[in-house]
């Protein structure tokens, strides 16, 4: 696409909703409770939250500075912004994340779907706990009810990508958000005042520093780079549509917060909810799908009706917050293909959409019938979760670190983030120190101890 045409988001908000549709998802709502449970409660918290502001916050203020001023994907920004170097392999690894985890994703979306169809039919009224643990397990392991709402996930990202930038996401973003929020806090509230529920909120708010070892903290580091879409150019992409006037820093704040926030808060769902029920915090993958149902279950059970269309209405934003999020990462690939191959916009988006479906298969397959083959101890689902989130993640988001911080010329970083000059932006001095040198050494360190050689 030439420079001219490329398109804007409409309106300040709709940026920042848009990066915010992307960054909260199944990310905050399934994955940071259970890798919260895996790793000990508050004291995993402590250190995602440390994570966020040392490495979220200015990495993805170095993602925007990237994406607004090359108006390119990520996959051409770094060719962009320094012609004839290597940096573009940058861009390549970030693109090629995108599409593993858009692979996965999609099959935890696909599941968002099934809890919809099954609170809507009553399935999920008058069962106990471990009841909801065996119907999750029986529908994970059948070969062919995942895979069908995998492909129903996967044609509705499609459609919206196919539809184009502005129009698909910005609107459905505007209107999903919103509603997700207030749901969750609603059933936050409820949570919390289940019986038991008090064990939960100790998990969540009394740190155990005990329970810190290398892999928490490098799980806190992937928590931190996936929930906020970071280290793979997602957020630098939808950049390169911010109008001149976005406030880059003020929208990277807004995105930090929105989405710590909903992670947060999805924990006073969850941990309350289990340990009230009595399901271990460290269930994995499974975790909400198995308290989230009992939450619904114990505070609405004796008004069937509205437990039924709070479910319902529970499950259509969870899946909307996954699709605004399959969307952002079918983006890249997309975007880079279109750009770099001249490929029209619709075939590049069936060449991804193709792609990550098979991806998917493979990984839904991992949990059934496929989950003896094993990868480092872990089935491919697992594996390549980990693979990306916290290898590839915060390998690429390390080098955007060190590209905006030594490579790019500084007035050109300092013109984007003040926008021209017209803002004041006092924080640009400490952005550039902690790019440079707190966000890299940090990165490192956390691997070199997950290696274990720091003894
Ligand atoms: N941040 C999304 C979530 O928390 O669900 C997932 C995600 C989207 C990761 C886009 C990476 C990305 F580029």
């Amino acid at each position: 696409m030439q420079n001219s045409e490329r398109v804007n988001f409409a309106s300040k908000i709709g940026a920042i909703l848009a990066a915010a549709g992307s960054a909260v998802g199944l990310g905050n709502v399934w994955r940071f409770p259970y890798e919260t449970g895996n790793h000990g409660g508050a004291a995993f918290i402590l250190i995602y939250l440390g994570c966020v502001f040392l490495f979220g916050l200015p990495i993805m203020i170095a993602e925007f500075v990237i994406g607004r001023r090359a108006k390119a994907s990520t996959g051409e920004a770094f060719k962009v912004l320094a012609p004839r170097s290597g940096w573009k392999y940058v861009g390549y690894t970030g693109v090629l994340t995108g599409f593993l985890i858009l692979g996965y994703y999609s099959v935890v979306s696909g599941w968002t779907l099934e809890y919809i169809f099954q609170s809507a039919t009553g399935n999920l009224l008058g069962k106990s706990a471990n009841d909801f643990v065996s119907m999750f397990q029986d529908f994970s392991k059948s070969p062919w009810r995942p895979l069908i709402w995998l492909l129903i996930f996967v044609g509705m990202t499609h459609i919206i990508i196919v539809k184009g930038v502005q129009k698909g996401i910005e609107q459905a973003s505007k209107i999903m958000m919103p509603m997700l929020f207030i749901i969750i806090v609603l059933l936050a509230v409820c949570a919390v005042m289940l019986p038991g529920a008090m064990k939960g909120l100790e998990f969540l708010l009394k740190p155990d520093f005990s329970k810190v070892t290398s892999d928490a903290v490098l799980g806190a580091m992937g928590q931190a780079f996936f929930s906020l879409s970071l280290g793979m150019g997602c957020l630098s992409t939808y950049a390169s549509y911010f109008s001149r006037e976005t406030r880059l820093g003020h929208t990277a704040v807004s995105v930090c917060v929105i989405g710590t926030c909903i992670s947060v808060l999805s924990g006073f769902i969850i941990f309350p909810a289990a340990f009230s029920v009595g399901i271990q915090p460290d269930a994995g993958p499974s975790l909400i799908f198995i308290t989230i149902p009992n939450v619904f279950q114990q505070a609405f059970g004796s008004v069937p009706v509205f437990a039924c269309i709070s479910a319902v209405l529970f499950y259509i934003l969870l899946a909307m917050a996954a699709l605004t999020s399959t969307i952002s990462l079918h983006e890249v690939p997309t975007a880079f293909l279109h750009e770099k191959f001249g490929f029209t916009r619709s075939r590049a988006a069936w060449i991804v959409t193709i792609g990550s479906f098979l991806i998917g298969v493979v990984s839904s397959l991992a949990l059934g019938d496929w989950s003896d083959v094993k990868i480092g101890g872990m089935n491919l689902f697992d594996a390549l979760d980990f693979l990306t989130a916290k290898i590839m993640l915060p390998i690429t988001g390390m080098f955007t670190a060190l590209f905006v911080s030594w490579k790019l010329d500084k007035k050109m970083v300092r013109d984007e983030v003040t926008n021209r000059g017209t803002l004041k932006a006092s924080y640009y001095p400490a952005l550039i120190f902690i790019l440079r040198y707190i966000t890299p050494i940090g990165i490192l360190f956390i691997f070199i101890n997950e290696l274990g050689w720091l003894g």
